[in-house]
């Protein structure tokens, strides 16, 4: 939500702001901007829109050479969509220039203040406060007044910020919201995520709570808001730029969903240790917490709660441990009934949703141990857990998310059955078997992706449709979601997704002539379930629905109620959420597509949601 570039080198800033901007241009889009530091000078380009909006602006008026530079794009949380309300924002003498991740809570109140000394306002955002703020405090050093600054604010930011009297210097500063540092050779950067700088350098350091950094060429500086000096964590990236290129596809999203296989692949790699044991090696919690663990909370929002649905299945019955599973954003204000003895897992692939953060931080509170499951190395969510397990995705671009699901429903699986080894509650034979059919998975979603075509082709038919429902059973169920999710967000219709025994107490009446319903039909191994859904298949085709049947191949006991029928390849009934979604999430990127929509960057949203 927000990314932000900061740049100081030898480079021509505003290219490597550029470049930089667009790859952060998933985190939201409604408007960009960049500003430099030249001939004790700051200036500025802004404009509402996409980046393209704000490039054609510069090729009109460009700015100065400058190597010191920082640049912005915005998801609109204060004061709408428009120039005047896009970043930098300035003071009235024009002297600093800031950008802004996040929200300043008590921005209202400062503003006041300002106005009162007679400041004048110049948009309706929370962020200009702040640079009203810096040019106050400044006194010759930008890094100092921006710590004067900050211990003011509260809620949750993102800084960085420049300055036309200290012209060889960018200050950045964090609270809740993301901010990585990027070492170069006599250049450094800063980035909302590593993507800003990744064609540059591979060198990261990771930044913690309450710091404020200052970049020079050839310097480093974090401190605390006090002005202590701070511990950071240096890492190095362990992927390239071209992980960050669409590679020859139309959309990200189409590159992600063919990633899948291997995505999937990575995240099993390494976890059986020479013994034959399952390992999670990021697992800072010891046995003995984990046998006495009683309950297991997952939390998570949108897509990444649609996979903690699925690990309830999986852990249930391969432990025995009762699971609840919540939407991060609801999780701490019902005041739930968390201990010593609560294992949350919380499900999120960027690990900085503030909702997701907010509630861990609320079962740290209450002594709960706290397992993240995160795609980002060093974000924030498992850095302020007691255990991680990543994904190895790889940078998920598209705002959709796809190939992150998958491989979440993998660690959710590696975490079940690392559970139920600790707990003794399965046999290290049948541990491996099941790491085995994992090991299976990449090869089976390959297949899926062989032969999705015919869902494209529907998808283009159904360009027109007015709505699209999805049912499931069991873990077929949270796919359901996780389909109409995908529709919903990339082709703005409206799709809902039911457990399919659930339609007859109600939604069953949305049901009429050629209404699109895609079924997904559990494996035939599973009797009671298929039949009871072939039923439910026959139902909503008695009432004129024109079904979409996503079933095992082979599975001739649908075929005469399919309008459509999409085998998927037969896999054990847990693990068919991996191969039963990719038809799905082919379906919404070519729907979006044919109706002209951007398919990566869909309206109103953004990757990484750092607001609650
Ligand atoms: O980064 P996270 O996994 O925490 O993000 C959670 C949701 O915002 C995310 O999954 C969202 O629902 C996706 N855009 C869905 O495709």
């Amino acid at each position: 939500m927000c990314g932000i570039i900061g740049y100081v080198g030898q480079q021509k800033a505003v290219d490597v702001v550029i470049e930089g901007l667009r790859r952060l241009e998933y985190r939201g889009y409604d408007s960009a901007g960049v500003a430099v530091v030249a001939g004790n000078e700051v200036q500025v380009r802004r404009r509402a829109g996409k980046l393209a909006n704000l490039e054609k602006l510069l090729a009109e008026q460009p700015l100065p050479l400058s190597t010191f530079g920082m640049g912005h794009t915005r998801w609109a949380t204060h004061g709408a969509p428009t120039d005047r309300n896009a970043h930098p924002h300035m003071d009235e003498a024009a002297q600093v220039a800031v950008v802004h991740n996040g929200i300043i809570e008590n921005f209202a109140s400062l503003r006041a203040q300002l106005e009162d000394g007679g400041v004048m306002l110049a948009s309706d955002t929370d962020t200009e406060v702040v640079s009203h703020l810096l040019a106050q405090a400044f006194d010759g050093d930008l890094a100092e007044a921006m710590r004067a600054v900050c211990r003011r604010l509260e809620g949750a930011f993102t800084l960085v910020a420049i300055h036309a009297a200290q012209p060889d210097v960018v200050v950045g500063a964090r609270r809740n919201s993301p901010l990585v540092v990027g070492r170069g050779e006599g250049e450094n950067f800063l980035g909302s995520d590593v993507s800003a700088f990744i064609s540059h350098t591979r060198h990261a350091v990771e930044l913690g709570q309450d710091q404020v950094v200052e970049i020079r060429p050839h310097q480093i500086v974090v401190t605390t808001f006090d002005g202590k000096p701070a511990d950071v964590k240096e890492y190095e990236v362990d992927w390239d730029a071209s992980a960050a290129e669409k590679g020859g596809y139309d959309y990200f999203m189409l590159k992600e969903i063919h990633e899948q296989p291997k995505a999937v692949a990575d995240t099993l790699l390494g976890r059986i240790d020479d013994d034959g044991h399952l390992q999670l090696d990021e697992m800072r919690l010891s046995d003995e917490d984990l046998r006495e663990i009683d309950k297991v909370v997952i939390i998570g929002c949108g897509t990444a709660y649609h996979s903690g649905l699925i690990a309830k299945y999986s852990i249930e019955h391969w432990t025995r441990i009762p699971v609840e599973v919540e939407v991060a954003s609801e999780f701490r204000y019902r005041d739930p009934i968390l201990g010593r003895h609560t294992l949350v897992i919380a499900i999120s692939q960027s690990g900085e949703t503030m909702d997701t953060l907010m509630a861990i931080r609320h079962a740290r509170e209450q002594e709960s141990r706290v397992l993240a499951i995160c795609n980002v190395n060093g974000s924030t969510i498992p850095r302020e857990s007691d255990a991680v397990v990543y994904t190895y995705a790889g940078p998920e671009i598209a705002v959709a998310s796809t190939k992150a699901f998958l491989t979440q429903i993998v660690a959710v699986n590696l975490v079940a059955l690392y559970l139920a080894q600790v707990r003794g509650t399965k046999w290290g034979d049948e541990i491996i078997r099941h790491i085995d059919e994992l090991a299976a998975m990449p090869e089976a979603v390959d297949r899926v992706l062989d032969t999705v075509e015919p869902m494209r082709a529907l998808a283009r038919e159904l360009v027109d449709a007015k709505a699209v429902l999805f049912l499931g059973r069991h873990v077929g169920y949270p796919v359901a979601l996780e389909g109409a999710l995908k529709l919903k967000e990339l082709a703005y219709m409206h799709a809902e997704g039911f457990a399919a025994g659930e339609l007859k107490h109600g939604p069953i009446a949305l049901i009429e002539q050629d209404l699109p319903v895609v079924v997904i039909v559990p494996p035939r191994s599973r009797k009671v379930l298929h039949d009871k859904i072939v039923s439910n298949i026959q139902e909503i085709r008695a009432r004129g629905a024109r079904t979409i049947v996503i079933a095992e191949e082979g599975d001739d006991t649908v075929a005469p109620y399919a309008d459509t029928l999409v085998p998927v390849p037969a896999v054990p009934t847990l693990l068919q959420p991996i191969v039963a979604t990719v038809p799905l999430q082919v379906f919404a990127c070519e729907l979006a597509s044919a109706k002209g929509y951007d398919v990566d960057q869909p309206r109103n949203l953004a990757k990484s949601v750092t607001v609650e």
